[in-house]
């Protein structure tokens, strides 16, 4: 059998806010919900280039660590930006521009079609989005920009690679590095932003600024539908291991299950790295904890210290436990599913992508099995959150090539 790599330490809190018999409330769904989902949905699957990615089995893999089955959502395709995040960014930029055309004009919103055909390109061009980033949401807002004819300035903080850099600036953006971590470039960006009229579109949330990160989020459910209607007819998962950052994707993966299957929804745990556990924090004091510092994990995606308030409306009530991983644990977990286990397709995905099945594999691991309510009947869903979307990192890391190991 298999040996997996999975005795790093883990903490693991389980969520005593947590209800499972509770409905999918009202203070749920004024963040996320299933009408506005749908709308999301409508509008993101008429965008060009777009695809549902793959929901990828991993039976090797389950058997190796003694479950029942695995499916791993691999984002690393998604809409050639190489991350989930493509869904949030790229979305709420569109919604902001389509509400401000509607707004200048005194008409009604403009659909996509609209704005790329250049129906309002005298206003759309007088406007600039922009926003902080560790990579991959910045990427999207920019992607988003270009493809919409908007203005766009990025923020990254100290420590994002020239890479993640590059490959922003590579969609037309001005590119600003900050001194600090993400939650400085935040603070950089909203500063900018009022000083010269540009609109922020933000991943995470706080008080008074709610609307562009819901539609972000409403933006992620859309890989949730796939996901859910990817899976083998009557088979439904009993856990799923989601990573967070601010909690923006763990929401919205939680949120959605939960509107969608009430009390019959998964287990969810929600996994960080332990240099930037905010949310594993908030569960702990029973509201939402800053951490601080310099949050220096490989898990660059992850490595936020303030949560959302509009993720932590749905987590606090609806995810079950917080787990926190080390780096190491997440680099293992990269080369395992690299390398492919018992005859499993090799995948590629990136540093933040793999820290829910690092947290499987590290609760096995290290005895706790029996409180996640694992076992050979388990059904586990992860959501590869990226690829290698910084390719010198990953390799790296594995020793080879995004291109190697798919040629593997
Ligand atoms: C690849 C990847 N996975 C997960 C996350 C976490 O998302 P959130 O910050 O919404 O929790 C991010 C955030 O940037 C990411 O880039």
């Amino acid at each position: 059998m298999t040996k997996l790599p999975h005795l790093h330490p883990v903490a693991l809190y389980h969520n005593p806010m947590a209800d499972r018999q509770a409905p999918y409330g009202a203070a749920q769904r004024r963040v996320l919900n299933l009408e506005a989902h749908d709308a999301a949905r409508r509008e993101i699957a008429a965008w060009p280039g777009y695809a549902p990615t793959p929901l990828v089995a991993l039976p090797g893999l389950a058997a190796a660590a003694g479950i029942g089955r695995l499916w791993f959502k691999d984002e690393g395709g998604r809409f050639g930006l190489g991350s989930f995040k493509a869904l949030g960014g790229a979305y709420a930029v569109f919604r902001l521009l389509a509400a401000e055309v509607a707004r200048r004009t005194g008409g009604p919103a403009p659909s996509a079609a609209d704005l790329l055909s250049g129906k309002h390109r005298d206003v759309v061009s007088s406007i600039t989005v922009t926003c902080a980033t560790d990579g991959n949401h910045g990427r999207s807002v920019a992607w988003g920009a270009q493809t919409f004819s908007c203005g766009c300035v990025i923020y990254i903080h100290a420590t994002v690679s020239d890479g993640r850099r590059d490959a922003i600036a590579a969609f037309g953006a001005t590119v600003v590095r900050t001194a600090g971590n993400y939650d400085d470039a935040v603070r950089q960006a909203g500063a900018d932003a009022a000083a010269n009229g540009w609109m922020v579109v933000s991943d995470t949330s706080y008080e008074g600024y709610m609307d562009v990160p819901r539609d972000v989020m409403q933006g992620y459910t859309v890989m949730v539908q796939e996901a859910v209607e990817q899976l083998p007819p009557g088979e439904r998962p009993t856990h799923v291991f989601i990573q967070a950052g601010v909690g923006g994707l763990a929401a919205a993966v939680c949120g959605h299950l939960w509107e969608r299957w009430g009390a019959d929804r998964p287990r969810v745990v929600v996994v960080e790295p332990d240099k930037a556990a905010c949310l594993f924090e908030s569960a702990r004091a029973g509201r939402p904890m800053a951490v601080h510092g310099d949050l220096d994990t490989i898990m660059a995606g992850l490595a936020c210290g303030e949560v959302s308030l509009l993720a932590w409306t749905i987590l606090a009530p609806g995810a079950d436990d917080f787990q926190t991983i080390t780096d190491e644990a997440a680099k293992d977990a990269m080369r395992l599913l690299a390398a492919g286990t018992g005859g499993d397709r090799p995948l590629v995905a990136g540093e933040s992508a793999v820290a829910g099945l690092a947290g499987l594999l590290c609760a096995l691991g290290n005895g706790q099995a029996e409180a996640l309510g694992l076992g050979p009947d388990s059904r586990v869903l992860l959501f590869g959150s990226e690829g290698d979307t910084d390719p010198d990192l990953y390799a790296a890391i594995v020793g080879r090539s995004a291109e190697q190991v798919r040629a593997a």
